[in-house]
C-alpha cells in the first residue's frame, strides 16, 4: 500500500474528483478527513471507507473560511495524531464572463479557490514542519489555467493563480521537504460538470458535446484523476516539486 499509516485531508471529497481520491487514498492504507460543504454526500463517503475496513471521518468546512481550516486541521491532528497529506480539490465556478462578472462573485471565486488553497497550505505547512517528517500538499488547477476561454472569468483566475502559488510555496517548503505540487485535469465527469452540461437544459446531451469537443471524445473518470494524485501525493514523486501536472487526454497539447 502507498500510503500506509499516512493521514490525508481532502478538501471537496463529499462528491466528484474529491470523493475518488477518499476512496482510492483509503484503500492504499491513508486515514482520510473529508472536508466538505456537503455534510451528506460526505458523511456516505466516510461510512463507505469505513465499511471496507478503511479509516475516514467528515469533517464540515467551507474552505473559504478561516475558522473551519483550523477546526479542519485540528480535528485530523486530533482524531489520528499527524498530517501527512494536503489535498486542495474543492472549488467554486461560476459562468460570468469579464463583460458580466460582479465584484463579488469574482471574489467569491478567488475566496474559495485560491484563499482556500492558500490557508490551508500555510497551515497544513506548519503542521509538517513541527513534525520534522516532511509531507506533500496536492492543489487543484485547471486546464483552464493553461488555456483561456470567453466565460468564467474568475475560475480562469484563481486556476492560474493555484499554478504559480503552487511553483512559489513549493521553492519554500522544498528545504523542508514538504512537496507541493498541482494537478491540472480536463473535462471530468463529476457533478460540478453535470451540472455545467445542465446549462443546455438536457445534461446527457450537454456532456455529449462536451465529449465530442474532446481529443479522446471521452469525459475523464474522476478515477484517472484520483489516479495522478496518489501519485503525487506518495514516495513515488519523491522528485517532483512545483509541477501542475496536466492530466486532460491531450486537450492542451492540440
Ligand atoms: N470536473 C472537471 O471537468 C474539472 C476540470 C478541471 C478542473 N477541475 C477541478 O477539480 C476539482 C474537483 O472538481 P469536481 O468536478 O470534482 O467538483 P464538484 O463540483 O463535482 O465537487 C466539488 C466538491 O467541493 C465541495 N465544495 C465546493 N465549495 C466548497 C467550499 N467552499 N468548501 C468546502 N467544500 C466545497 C462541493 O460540496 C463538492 O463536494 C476542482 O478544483 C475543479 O476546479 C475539475
Amino acid at each position: 500500500m502507498k500510503l500506509a499509516d499516512k493521514v490525508a485531508v481532502v478538501t471537496g471529497a463529499a462528491n466528484g474528483i474529491g470523493e475518488a481520491i477518499a476512496l482510492l487514498f483509503a484503500r492504499e492504507g491513508a486515514k482520510v478527513v473529508i472536508a466538505d460543504l456537503d455534510e451528506a454526500h460526505g458523511t456516505a463517503v466516510a461510512g463507505t471507507i469505513r465499511d471496507k475496513g478503511g479509516k475516514a471521518l467528515f469533517h464540515p468546512c467551507d474552505v473559504g473560511c478561516q475558522a473551519d481550516v483550523t477546526a479542519t486541521l485540528d480535528a485530523a491532528i486530533r482524531e489520528y495524531g499527524t498530517l501527512d497529506i494536503m489535498v486542495n480539490n474543492a472549488a467554486l465556478m461560476l459562468p460570468d464572463s469579464i463583460l458580466d462578472c460582479s465584484t463579488e462573485d469574482f471574489q467569491r471565486v478567488l475566496n474559495t479557490n485560491l484563499t482556500g488553497t492558500f490557508m490551508f497550505t500555510r497551515d497544513a505547512a506548519h503542521i509538517m514542519l513541527n513534525q520534522k517528517k516532511g509531507g506533500a500538499i496536492v492543489n487543484f488547477a485547471s486546464t483552464l489555467a493553461v488555456v483561456g476561454s470567453p466565460g468564467s472569468i474568475a475560475y480562469h483566475a484563481s486556476k492560474g493563480g493555484i499554478a504559480s502559488f503552487t511553483r512559489a510555496a513549493a521553492v519554500a517548503l522544498m528545504p523542508h521537504n514538504i512537496r507541493v505540487n498541482a494537478i491540472a485535469p480536463g473535462t471530468t465527469d463529476t457533478p460540478g460538470l453535470r451540472a455545467g452540461a445542465a446549462a443546455c437544459g438536457d445534461v446527457e446531451k450537454g456532456l455529449k458535446d462536451i465529449a465530442a469537443g474532446q481529443p479522446l471524445k471521452r469525459l475523464a473518470h474522476p478515477e484517472e484523476i484520483a489516479n495522478v494524485a496518489l501519485f503525487l501525493a506518495s514516495d513515488d514523486a519523491s522528485f517532483v516539486y512545483g509541477a501542475t501536472w496536466l492530466v486532460d487526454g491531450g486537450f492542451t497539447i492540440i
